[in-house]
C-alpha cells in the first residue's frame, strides 16, 4: 500500500502535468508517487480505473506509462485541488495505490 507519510519519507523530484512527483524515479521501471494532496503510488497503480471512474468531481486523468511494470496507464491527479475529501477513491483502489490528506 502507499506510504501515508511519503511526504516526510520521499523527496519532491519535479512537476508532471502540474502535479507534484515524489521520488525515487527510474523510468520507466519506478515511476514514484504523483500528487500531494490526493497522492497515486505509480509503483502500485495497476489502472483499475474504480478511482477515476466514482470520483465525484473528476479528479483524476489518464495518462501513459509505456513499459512500467504494474501497468501501462496510471491515473495522475490533476485537478486535486478540486478534492472533497470523500475517500471513495481510498476505499474503492484494489491495490491501495491512493492516499487521500487525513485518511
Ligand atoms: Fe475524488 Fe473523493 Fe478521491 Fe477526492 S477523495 S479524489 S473527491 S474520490
Ligand atoms: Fe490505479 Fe487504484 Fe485507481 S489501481 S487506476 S489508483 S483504483
Amino acid at each position: 500500500a502507499i506510504d501515508p507519510n511519503f511526504d516526510q519519507n520521499r523527496e519532491r523530484v519535479g512537476e508532471e502535468n502540474g502535479v507534484t512527483v515524489w521520488g525515487p524515479v527510474d523510468e520507466p521501471e519506478q515511476l514514484g508517487i504523483h500528487g500531494t494532496h490526493v497522492a497515486v503510488d505509480y509503483d502500485i497503480c495497476i489502472a483499475d480505473g474504480a478511482c477515476l471512474e466514482n470520483c465525484p468531481v473528476d479528479v483524476f486523468t489518464w495518462v501513459d506509462t509505456p513499459s512500467h511494470p504494474a501497468s501501462e496507464e496510471k491515473v495522475e491527479p490533476t485537478r486535486e485541488s478540486q478534492c472533497i475529501d470523500c475517500m471513495l477513491c481510498v476505499d474503492i483502489c484494489p491495490v491501495d495505490a491512493i492516499d487521500v490528506d487525513g485518511s
